[in-house]
């Protein structure tokens, strides 16, 4: 029977809303990226992020209206944690305006599941798709405020997340922001640095990598950040500007370097099925690449989000809840909710 699920994602600087519908995929989606208001301040600024949510889904609710007949729908979910409190609550008041005008089922989605399942989206829909052919599946996910490397297994009762090593202070994606500051790019610097990286050579200098051992599981990249600054400090401007780009590359090497060689690590010591890789970072080609490589060299097929479902999207939101509507209808938001929690 054909299903249609609502998804609406609000959980940080992005305001969106999809429509995943079963044997199709998603069939319609929108987002409202915030990023031009928060570039100035270096950063996401929650009160601004509040005020912009709380238009951004009056513009998409108007917008979907025009061609989509909502009450076709089977489910609404909406991100529930984790994320900025006031910015998952203006999500919410719009998701259970909906459920009540709709007299449809609203599900709390756990924003980490969704990028974790993300990979999957292109490929979910197809009849010949099955989990057991997925699952044990190790799962990277790389954002600005997230770095976790992840066991996900499928059993009846859902997808269970086990999380085998996680950053001690920075995320990857932070440490490329504050590293793209240093060198002064504008807000979100990982795109800059990558765009800046591809003139460069990765092996021109060289910056230190944090727990580089098979039985640390953990990451770590404030050491990497610092390092840079020492690096700058020590030479003069118009010496960084010529080498800047070989400065990028390196700066990323070392960040994809100590990602993927955790990534190895986990499938040299345990059989998975498959490879994925997701979050706002997953963009990065280097990082892409790298992980081709790995996934070549220890056989398992590896899964990528398409570029547009990389960063926060409520496609993954609507896929998620398609997947898990018949469970656990009550939840709370939570700014601080966990991958393994719901
Ligand atoms: O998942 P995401 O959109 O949301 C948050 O965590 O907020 O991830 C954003 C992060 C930022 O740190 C941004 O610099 C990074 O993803 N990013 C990239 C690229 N595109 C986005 N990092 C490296 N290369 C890219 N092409």
């Amino acid at each position: 029977m054909l299903m249609r699920y609502l998804g609406l994602e609000s959980s940080c600087d992005e305001s969106a809303i999809a429509i995943w519908e079963t044997g199709k995929g998603i069939v319609y989606e929108q987002v409202l990226s915030q990023v031009d208001s928060h570039s100035p301040y270096g950063g996401v600024m929650p009160s601004i992020a509040i005020r912009e949510h709380l238009v951004g889904f009056q513009i998409l609710l108007e917008k979907i209206q025009l061609s989509v007949d909502l009450k076709r729908l089977d489910g609404i979910g909406v991100t529930h944690g984790p994320g900025l409190m006031g910015c998952l609550g203006v999500g919410l008041a719009y998701a259970q305006s909906l459920q009540l005008i709709l007299r449809k089922p609203l599900m709390g989605i756990n924003h980490l599941q969704g990028h974790a399942l993300s990979p999957f989206m292109a490929h979910a829909y197809a009849p010949s798709f099955s989990w057991e052919q997925i699952c044990p599946h190790l799962g990277l996910l790389v954002s600005g405020g997230n770095t976790l490397l992840f066991k996900m297994t499928h059993k009846e009762a859902g997808f269970t997340f086990e999380v085998l090593a996680q950053t001690q202070d920075d995320a990857a994606g932070e440490a490329l922001d504050k590293g793209a500051r240093l060198l002064g790019f504008s807000y979100p610097g990982g795109p800059l640095i990558e765009q800046a990286a591809k003139q460069g050579d990765a092996k021109a200098f060289q910056f230190p990598e944090a727990f580089k051992k098979c039985d640390e599981w953990q990451f770590s990249f404030s050491g990497l950040k610092t390092s840079l600054r020492y690096f700058l400090d020590k030479h003069p401007k118009t010496w960084i500007e010529h080498h800047k780009s070989s400065i990028c590359a390196a700066y990323e090497e070392a960040i994809v370097n100590a990602l993927t060689r955790k990534v190895s690590c986990a499938l040299q010591q345990t059989h998975y099925q498959s490879l994925g890789l997701s979050g706002g970072v997953a963009n990065n080609e280097r990082l892409r690449h790298a992980c081709q490589r790995i996934a070549q060299h220890y056989g398992v097929p590896l899964f990528l989000p398409e570029k547009s479902h990389c960063g926060d999207n409520a496609s993954m939101i609507a896929f998620l809840t398609s997947l898990k509507l018949e469970k656990i209808p009550t939840f709370h938001l939570n700014p601080n909710l966990k991958i393994n929690e719901d």
